[in-house]
């Protein structure tokens, strides 16, 4: 299994990052290879609403490094999306990543006003949604959660699990941090669940 994990944190030490790795070591012991790519390190500029990719499943911008991020969800088994907390909400370069992710979304109409939105890539495959907050309590987590699930909407990826670690202001995430099993324990089980499938392809 090929696993490709997403950070919209720039730290790459920081409490997102360890717990991400924390669940990449899990699936590494189990087998799987990993790839991190931390946003901050691709230019991805903002969708133009343009919805040029509904008719060409391909975005128009073409001048930035989204190519890379792209190629990477279209050759990987299994997903990991990570961020902190930013001002109630997730991060701005997590967000920016989100809304370019929309070419692999198949707008699907129905009667009336009502929409329903597939994918393009083929389904099956698993995700695991990582949170972070600072001084937030874990009801924070609900605007991430569902902004994670509409990506994984469009890359028709189930949205298999959620790792979310409130609190990080008096409690970062350390070795000792009480996520650090349950982020190993995922990732074993996520290539013990998963494994065959994508190996079988
Ligand atoms: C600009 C900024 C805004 C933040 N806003 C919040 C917030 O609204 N709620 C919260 O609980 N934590 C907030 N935090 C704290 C971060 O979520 C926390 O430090 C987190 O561990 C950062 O993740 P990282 O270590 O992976 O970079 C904020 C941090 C920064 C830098």
């Amino acid at each position: 299994m090929k696993i490709a994990a997403f950070i919209g944190s720039a730290n790459k030490n920081g409490n997102t990052a360890k717990t991400v790795k924390q669940i990449l070591a899990g699936a590494e012991s189990k087998g799987a290879t990993s790839e991190i790519f931390y946003l901050c390190d691709y230019l991805i500029k903002p969708c133009t609403g343009c919805r040029y990719c509904e008719k060409k499943d391909v975005c128009k911008i073409t001048d930035d490094d989204v190519h890379i991020l792209h190629k990477a969800i279209r050759e990987n088994d299994a997903f990991i999306l990570g961020t902190p907390t930013y001002y109630g909400d997730i991060t701005g370069q997590f967000k920016q990543f989100v809304d370019r992710c929309y070419p692999f979304c198949k707008p699907i109409k129905h009667d009336g006003e009502k929409m329903t939105f597939g994918s393009i890539l083929p389904a099956g495959k698993p995700g695991i949604f990582v949170a972070i907050s600072g001084s937030h309590g874990p009801e924070v987590f609900d605007s991430h959660i569902k902004v994670a699930g509409h990506c994984f909407n469009d890359l028709n990826v189930e949205h298999w699990r959620n790792i979310l670690v409130p609190y990080t202001t008096w409690t970062p995430v350390s070795p000792e941090h009480p996520i650090m099993e349950e982020a190993f324990n995922t990732g074993v089980e996520l290539v013990e669940t998963f494994g065959d499938k994508s190996d079988s392809k």
